[in-house]
């Protein structure tokens, strides 16, 4: 497995190869990440994975110094799932000046959900990955339904600007009690780790609710809120949507239950196709 600590590096590593499948990441890698890069490897010749923990997709009061860096247990990991090359810029690489060029998504599609409590994430999201894209150009790149948002705002961006570039989704992969893997899982006390799941608890509990045939979302919603706010958490949302756009749903839409709270200082999210 070839290590590009910069740009030009990666360029040099990818020449000799026909085609390129990416899996982008922040790092800190679990079997979630790991799942996805044993997906893209039939996807072309080589398999690329990025470690770049984005600060443009951060606020001013999260986690971006904070943000575990993991760096050589992450390529051990990547190196055993079969990935050809890791692409792990500086910072100083990847943004040798402001980046001051950005990719601004639609309000409808990014202003919502994850981007109405975590203003301008999708910008530093999209802006990003267009900049792996145009470094690697891969002919396919893997993203994780465990971001729902994400992957849904990544394929209407590639299909707006035509980038020839296959979307490809992978299943989220979860802890044994359910809990979805996440490198934010690691903030969690022993305590927190075992609430954790209460989160995909109530998100199930919806999705069944919906399956039974309840028509109130908004009193399903409230109620789910509730539940877990009695438990100690602060939820941000927990909502049901039509999977292809995140919009209310109207009848005979295919469905996605979304949720994101907090525990302790800790911002979990996770959804569930109905
Ligand atoms: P990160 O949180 O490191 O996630 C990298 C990829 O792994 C994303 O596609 C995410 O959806 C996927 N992933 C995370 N947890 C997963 C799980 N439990 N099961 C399956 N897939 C999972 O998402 C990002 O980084 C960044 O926003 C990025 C796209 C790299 C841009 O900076």
């Amino acid at each position: 497995m070839l290590i590009a600590h910069s740009i030009a590096e990666l360029r040099h590593h990818l020449a000799g190869f026909n085609d390129h499948a990416l899996v982008p990441t922040m790092g800190n890698l679990h079997e979630g990440h790991l799942a996805l890069v044993r997906q893209a490897k039939p996807l072309a010749d080589v398999t690329v994975a990025s470690i770049f923990v984005n600060r443009l997709q951060f606020l001013p009061h999260e986690d971006f110094d904070t943000y575990p860096r993991t760096r050589d247990s992450d390529c051990a990991k990547l190196e055993a799932a079969g990935c050809d090359i890791v692409f792990a810029p500086s910072e100083q690489d990847f943004y040798p000046e402001p980046q001051t060029f950005k990719v601004q998504p639609p309000a409808d599609l990014a202003d919502i959900l994850e981007g109405h409590f975590r203003p301008g994430f999708f910008v530093g999201v999209c802006t990003v990955v267009m900049k792996l894209f145009a470094c690697i150009q891969p002919r396919a790149a893997v993203f994780g339904k465990k971001d729902y948002q994400q992957l849904m705002v990544i394929r209407r961006m590639v299909r707006q600007f035509a980038l020839p570039i296959e979307i490809v989704a992978g299943e989220t992969c979860r802890a044994d009690d359910g809990l979805a893997l996440s490198s934010r899982n690691g903030y969690l006390s022993a305590d927190q780790r075992g609430e954790a799941v209460h989160l995909s608890k109530a998100l199930q509990a919806m999705a069944a609710a919906v399956r039974a045939g309840a028509t109130d979302l908004t009193r399903l919603e409230a109620d789910a809120m509730t539940a877990l706010s009695a438990r100690g958490w602060k939820a941000d949302y927990l909502t049901v949507r039509r999977q292809h756009d995140l919009q209310a749903p109207t009848p005979g839409d295919a469905l996605v239950v979304l949720g994101a709270a907090k525990l302790g200082a800790t911002r979990l999210i996770d959804n569930l196709e109905v």
